[in-house]
């Protein structure tokens, strides 16, 4: 087989972002709709077995990074087994994680044993009332958590915030100096309308190319050499060895170097975050398709991939709510 996947547009999918589970410990007003009943039942849900299966096919065809993401993934039970068998498929040599960091005091060092490198954590405020505000839960838990996988040596660790104006806004140099202290990246994210809470991420966007011009006044920004190719723009924060990144949808997406798709925890490949673009894997994997069967879908699946998402309009155009997607 030819160990490469490149869609109608010509860009290499090289990146799976693997969602583990749809449901959250926390309610992130921008994510998650408090009242949000609508979760996937667990007979829905591909087991570790049929998980692997994909991502192996996935790796055959060149992908060589693989995102655990959920809702929250270390909600999942026993996720680090999972990491230890996706860390051991050849051709796989990146393996994250995104996560709100809530259980990784636990969770860090089996994660770290697994072979899970990399943690992208959220962390909207540090100041606790404002924290449970937006997220409904206890920051200190959270500080905790990033504290333990710092020490279980996760590298890098990336701090992700969502920039909301009234909300948070005031914060980002403080949240820049923790980040500072600890040698994390920051990246600061614009709210992107998603599902039926896309009214929430819409009511506090704020442009973070103001955002940047406001930390311009404080910090020198120098464009970084090392962009590596994802969603965010790096900056290195005043000759210093920080790096800040802004991860821009709406005031200037980046579709066009877009390299990933998408496995939600029911087996749909998603081809955009912000389409409904999807190819439903599970009934095949179920009906009992072979491996050459399945690598063919998974080709036929990323010539679906659109060129870009259409984010900008509110209420959105979604259906489907981040906290199912993982970002
Ligand atoms: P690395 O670059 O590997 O560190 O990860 P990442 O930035 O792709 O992943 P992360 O889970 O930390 O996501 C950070 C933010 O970027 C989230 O708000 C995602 O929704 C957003 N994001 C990631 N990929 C895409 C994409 O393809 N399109 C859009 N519009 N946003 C994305
Ligand atoms: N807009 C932008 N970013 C979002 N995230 C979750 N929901 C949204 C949204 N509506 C981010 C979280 C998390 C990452 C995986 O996705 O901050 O860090
Ligand atoms: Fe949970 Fe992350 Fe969504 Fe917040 S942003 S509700 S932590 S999945």
């Amino acid at each position: 087989i030819e160990p490469t996947l490149t869609d109608r547009f010509g860009r290499h999918i090289a990146y799976l972002r693997l969602s583990v589970t749809d449901r959250c410990d926390l309610r992130c007003g921008y994510c998650l709709p408090r009242r949000f009943k609508g979760f996937r039942e667990p007979g829905d849900w591909l087991d570790f077995a049929e998980i692997v299966r994909v991502v192996s096919a996935f790796t055959a065809l060149g992908v060589r990074h693989v995102r655990l993401t959920g809702g929250e993934p270390l909600t999942r039970r026993d996720l680090p087994d999972l990491a230890a068998r996706l860390a051991a498929l050849p051709g796989l040599d990146d393996l994250s994680i995104s996560s709100n960091c809530t259980r990784m005091a636990a969770f860090a060092e089996p994660l770290r044993r697994a072979g899970v490198r990399r943690l992208n954590v959220s962390l909207d405020s540090l100041r606790p009332e404002v924290f449970r505000e937006i997220t409904g839960g206890r920051l200190a838990q959270v500080l905790e958590g990033i504290e333990a996988a710092h020490q279980a040596g996760l590298a890098p660790i990336r701090v992700n915030t969502v920039v909301m104006r009234g909300v948070n806004d005031a914060e980002i140099e403080d949240i820049l100096d923790y980040c500072m202290v600890r040698g994390f990246t920051l990246r600061l994210i614009e709210t992107m309308p998603m599902g039926a809470a896309g009214q929430a991420a819409h009511e506090h966007y704020l442009d973070l190319q103001t955002v940047r011009q406001r930390l311009e006044r404080r910090f020198s920004l120098c464009p970084d050499l090392l962009q590596g190719g994802g969603p965010a723009r790096y900056y290195r924060v005043g000759g210093s060895e920080t790096r800040i990144g802004f991860i821009t949808p709406i005031s200037q997406h980046f579709c066009a170097t877009c390299n990933r798709v998408r496995l939600t925890v029911d087996g749909t490949l998603l081809l955009c975050l912000g389409q409904e673009d999807a190819y439903p894997l599970r009934p095949l994997l179920r009906a009992g398709i072979d491996e050459a069967e399945l690598i063919a879908h998974l080709r036929r699946a990323v010539a679906l991939k659109p060129e870009r998402h259409v984010l900008r309009e509110c209420p959105a155009r979604t259906v489907r709510l981040m906290s199912t997607i993982g970002g």
